[in-house]
């Protein structure tokens, strides 16, 4: 984990244009926080998969996975990018697919025409051995791409995820973000530099793209900066729609502040996203790096000799007991709303349950903290006060 001791800011550039952002990662090869983007994305992949693969009621017979920014496939030391990631995670569903007889499309777009050509050869002896999904790769501006794939997200029998690996900014302005949500049965997971979206809070290319005035940007923390980002995005979504959106920030070695945001309208996409974070951090599930300067380290509070948690588990577990004791979280199915909508998995809810019932404050009950309990017909558990 890097501390933010190590952070250097650096001067800003004054000839700064939004596209120069870009410094070519497959060149350089993968650094750290890449690594850590592509473990993510990787491992909300294997939770994603088996979702729509490997339930014996299928509900989508369609799965398409769409990367629009793809890159050639690997960097110069031959690190998987995102399509090599995709198309190795879907290999062990190959019988389920066949059996039962999903239709899977893969697509991939790079704009960078050398990037393209390599990716098409690196993928094309993928689909040689007859593997049981369509690929189609593309060689255009993403606006371009995401409007050609829109009608094919539309489809009601489809399951769709979108990864939108841009570099800087601009990619996901207020337009996209609003026909993404709008899709059913939709996860998805985009990139951005949230850092230069702070460096910048002047420059007149910002304010076209995200909509955060100067003085709440100049506000905010630097390495808080990802998780303002998300606030914006999270003004877009109607009064009237629920819809989930969560945040990972990256810290590279360099100083740069980026981040992962995700959505799904769905509590279950939710939860697949937040066990991939906190596996990824487990002191906070939510950064690479200590987010909320705790500076804990292994240290032992000096009263009560247990080892210091992180102020952010403290604080949820406060509210979860306080909500418990006075009534406001009634049953199971509060308990993982609230977990989930927090960001904490069921396993840190259930933990402070035991705790309660140890405590004598609630009496013991089998209560259902899976997702299940969310559905219309699930069978609710009242937690009792003693
Ligand atoms: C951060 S990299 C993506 C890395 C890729 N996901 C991987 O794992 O290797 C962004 C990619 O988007 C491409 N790109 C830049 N501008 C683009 C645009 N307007 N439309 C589509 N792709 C673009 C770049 O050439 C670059 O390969």
């Amino acid at each position: 984990m890097f501390h933010r001791d190590y952070i250097n800011f650096k001067e800003s550039i004054t000839t700064f244009k939004i596209s120069d952002m870009a410094r070519d990662l497959h060149k350089k090869g993968f650094d750290e926080s890449t690594q850590a983007k592509l473990a993510i994305f990787r491992d909300y992949l294997k939770e994603w998969l088996p979702v729509f693969l490997s339930k014996k009621e299928i509900l989508w017979d369609t799965v398409n996975i769409f990367d629009f920014f793809a890159g050639p496939g690997e960097d110069n030391q031959g690190n998987e990018g995102t399509p090599l990631i995709i198309t190795q995670e879907i290999n062990p569903y190959f019988d389920q697919i066949i059996s039962k007889k999903i239709d899977i499309n893969l697509y991939f777009n790079e704009y960078d025409k050398k990037k393209f050509n390599v990716l098409k050869e690196r993928l094309i002896p993928e689909t040689r051995d007859l593997a049981p999904y369509s690929i189609e790769i593309d060689n255009l501006d993403f606006k371009e791409a995401f409007n050609k794939c829109y009608p094919i997200m539309k489809n009601k029998r489809a399951a769709n995820l979108l990864f939108l690996d841009q570099y800087g900014i601009k990619h996901i302005n207020e337009e996209i973000f609003k026909k993404i949500i709008q899709l059913k049965a939709t996860d998805f997971l985009f990139f951005i530099s949230s850092s230069t979206i702070k460096r910048f809070s002047d420059h007149p290319e910002i304010a076209k793209y995200i909509g955060l005035d100067k003085e709440s940007i100049e506000s905010t923390p630097y390495y808080k900066i990802h998780k303002k980002v998300l606030e914006y995005y999270k003004t877009l979504i109607p009064a009237n729609m629920t819809y989930h959106l969560a945040p990972f920030s990256l810290l590279k070695s360099s100083g740069g502040l980026y981040g992962l945001i995700f959505g799904s309208g769905h509590i279950l996409g939710m939860e697949k996203f937040l066990t991939t974070c906190w596996k990824v951090d487990p002191e906070r599930g939510e950064a690479n790096f200590d987010i909320d300067d705790d500076r804990i380290d292994n240290q032992y509070d000096l009263f009560t000799g247990a080892l210091k948690k992180p102020k952010k588990i403290e604080g949820f577990e406060r509210e979860l007991e306080n909500n418990i004791l006075n009534c406001k979280i009634k049953n199971d199915r509060d308990l993982y709303i609230f977990s989930i909508t927090n960001g904490f998995t069921p396993s840190h809810t259930r933990k402070i349950l035991t705790s309660l019932v140890g405590k004598k404050k609630i009496k013991k009950n089998i209560f259902d903290l899976s997702h299940r309990i969310i559905k219309k017909e699930a069978k609710v558990t009242p937690i009792e006060l003693i």
